[in-house]
């Protein structure tokens, strides 16, 4: 709000926010046309957006510093590059689905951690769709809300991601996990209260840079096509946990096995925590977390030594179940912990990071907020 006015001499029309999200349960299996249950942080992107008389867009970066002009020629996929690819993507992935969209400025802060796996270029994204949205005076579904910010992912800034971060960004409520069917796309907000049961979800950012991250999740996006198309299945999705040994006996690519083992578990490790969520039994979900993890680690590859020593001091600690959170290679773990421990779990990773000379982590614990939300 005050970015803009600073930047731009004027009051906006509107602010809007969206948030960063924490991935309960269910990694990579997104794109697998499978199920994942995450929450909305209260750490979110608010941008700030006004109608503007001059032709094209100017966004306003707090991060940066910068502000970057946007103009019609910008809007095909490539043509802007670095952080303000997010605004010029939504922008162009509006025009090409036919919207007609108002010029304008805007001005962005976030407080979403970056590069940690808590998809803080989705916040970023599904804050600016919204804008557009609420200047453009149209409105547009949830769901197809999220699968436009996909096309912004996948065409023009060129990531191959699934559809869980823009949903869960937009669709999340307060007090709710979201459970997602990525291939029948419904959503069932399921409630999750931790500090009434005497919970707490920790969330600890390992600081460790995901290079390489995009290639490597390219990487396995490809073999789990590879195992869906050795199979004879549209998704891994397709696969039941009972049907894996006769499925992975079919494989004869160690790798390729292993990947679709971690999707079909993972899969029906999603739906179990589910049911123990449903039941009001959040505690016992912990193993699951923790089967996750290993599964992530072992067979799907995708862990760091930062992550897997965070894990393995918080399980250490007490935690119920602890696993890394989003994308991988890097970023933040979780750990299901008693409200009263939740200090000390963070404390025995920053003893364990100390002890093999890994840099600090940043550590809070999560509550399940709101999605997108227009703020003025
Ligand atoms: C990233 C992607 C998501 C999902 C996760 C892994 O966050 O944006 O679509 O695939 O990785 O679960």
């Amino acid at each position: 709000m005050n970015l803009f006015v600073e930047t731009y001499g004027r009051q906006p029309d509107g602010v809007w926010a969206s948030p960063g999200r924490v991935n309960l349960i269910g990694e990579h299996t997104d794109y697998n046309e499978g199920f994942v249950l995450p929450f909305a942080l209260h750490q979110r992107t608010v941008v700030a957006a006004g109608r503007r008389a001059a032709p094209g867009w100017t966004v306003r970066s707090r991060l940066t510093g910068e502000t970057v002009h946007i103009g019609r020629s910008d809007l095909s996929p490539g043509a802007v590059k670095g952080w303000a690819a997010y605004v010029a993507g939504v922008l162009w992935a509006l025009v090409d689905a036919g919207f007609a969209i108002p010029d304008c400025d805007f001005a962005v802060e976030s407080d979403v951690p970056l590069g940690a796996g808590l998809s803080s270029s989705h916040s970023f994204e599904c804050a600016v769709l919204t804008a557009v949205e609420g200047l453009g005076d149209f409105s547009i579904p949830g769901i197809e809300a999220a699968k436009l910010v996909q096309r912004t992912e996948n065409v023009y800034v060129g990531a191959a991601t699934g559809l869980m971060d823009q949903t869960a960004s937009l669709l999340c409520t307060a007090g709710h996990a979201l459970f997602f069917d990525c291939r029948s796309l419904e959503v069932e907000q399921v409630p999750l209260d931790l500090a009434s049961d005497g919970l707490a979800l920790l969330v600890l950012n390992t600081n460790t840079p995901h290079t390489h991250a995009d290639g490597e999740y390219a990487e396995r996006r490809r073999s789990c096509e590879r195992g869906a198309e050795i199979l004879g299945v549209r998704a891994l999705r397709d696969i039941g946990v009972a049907d894996l040994p006769e499925a992975l006996a079919k494989i004869n690519d160690d790798v390729v096995r292993r990947r679709v083992r971690h999707v079909v578990t993972e899969n029906a490790r999603v739906q179990d925590a589910v049911a123990l969520f449903r039941a009001g039994r959040v505690r016992e979900a912990g193993p699951l977390l923790t089967a996750s993890h290993a599964s992530m680690r072992d067979d799907f590859e995708i862990t760091v030594a930062q992550v897997d020593t965070a894990v393995e001091a918080a399980l250490r600690a007490g935690a119920y179940g602890s696993r890394m959170t989003g994308g991988g290679f890097g970023g933040c773990i979780i750990a299901l912990t008693d409200t009263e421990k939740a200090g000390s779990t963070a404390r025995a990773v920053e003893d364990a990071f100390a002890a093999k000379g890994f840099a600090a982590p940043e550590w809070f614990t999560a509550v399940p907020s709101a999605g997108a939300t227009r703020l003025l």
